[in-house]
């Protein structure tokens, strides 16, 4: 069989994705790759133009379409267009978008995509993205942190996609309205989660809430007490035996941490 040079051996219009790897990591608040901080997690946007790149093959491999490099350049900058709306953060779940991507993908690969497998998937942002073009994504790792990443992430989910949400307060709405909604995807569930879970903090407020008192220091701001016998510092693993001359743990705006030895 004739080999097809893909477009990521190619080309690739690296400074959109390069921009769009970066913007992504202030944008993503609420995302579910925030669930738990992966370390050496790869940007999203870099994830999918690799992985769709690397299915799309370039036009110099099909020279019965393209046989001159100017027509080759013209169907590049095509499929460059598509890749720049792609990595676009804000079309992650844009239909039309995504359509367009995953016709180029049956397009080169008759129609049968092949599966992804990421033995090493962390955070999973590679199998994530896999799924979000239409492959049947496989991950592992080492690590029960990160398979516990991966299984709400990218198993879970999609065992629920299309079904409306549970909790009764939607199922209320639904009654009354039944088509007022289209849960597309992984909302139905996004719904349940974000019931469920503020349910479950005004639950744990209702029983210990009592144990994180607030008090205010002398600028009258809020702030919450956690009375602890032994600290940890986070960074270096030791006890926080330093911080018995420096009571300010950190100073970051908006998380101030100090230590109030008794
Ligand atoms: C660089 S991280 C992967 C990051 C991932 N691509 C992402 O976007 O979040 C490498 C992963 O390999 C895992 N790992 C290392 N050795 C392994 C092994 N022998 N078998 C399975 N996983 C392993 C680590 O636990 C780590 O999660």
């Amino acid at each position: 069989m004739e080999y097809k040079k893909k477009l990521i051996e190619v080309a690739l219009p690296l400074e959109a994705i390069n921009a769009e790897s970066a913007r992504e990591k202030s944008i993503r608040h609420g995302h579910p790759s925030t669930l738990h901080l992966w370390w050496a997690r790869r940007p999203l946007a870099a994830a999918r133009a690799v992985i769709w790149s690397s299915l799309v093959n370039d036009p110099s491999s099909h020279l019965e379409e393209f046989p001159t490099e100017e027509a080759q350049n013209a169907e590049r900058k095509r499929l460059f267009r598509i890749l720049t709306e792609l990595v676009k953060w804000e079309n992650s779940n844009n239909q039309d978008i995504l359509n367009a991507a995953k016709a180029e993908i049956m397009k080169y690969t008759d129609n049968n995509p092949p599966a992804l497998l990421d033995p090493f998937a962390g955070g999973g942002s590679i199998p994530l993205e896999a799924q979000r073009l239409g492959l049947e994504a496989h991950a592992s790792d080492l690590n029960p942190v990160a398979v516990m990443i991966n299984k709400a992430m990218i198993e879970i989910p999609p065992k629920f996609a299309g079904q409306p949400p549970v909790n009764p307060e939607s199922r209320k709405g639904l009654l009354s309205k039944p088509s007022s909604t289209d849960w597309r995807g992984a909302s139905g569930l996004a719904d349940d989660v974000r019931y469920y879970g503020e349910w479950m903090k005004k639950k744990a407020f209702e029983r210990i809430g009592h144990l994180y008192p607030k008090v205010k220091d002398e600028h009258g701001h809020e702030h919450t007490v956690i009375t602890v016998t032994t600290v940890f510092n986070k960074f270096f693993s030791r006890l926080l035996t330093d911080c018995s001359v420096i009571f300010t743990i950190s100073t970051n705006l908006g998380s101030c941490f100090f230590t109030n030895p008794i």
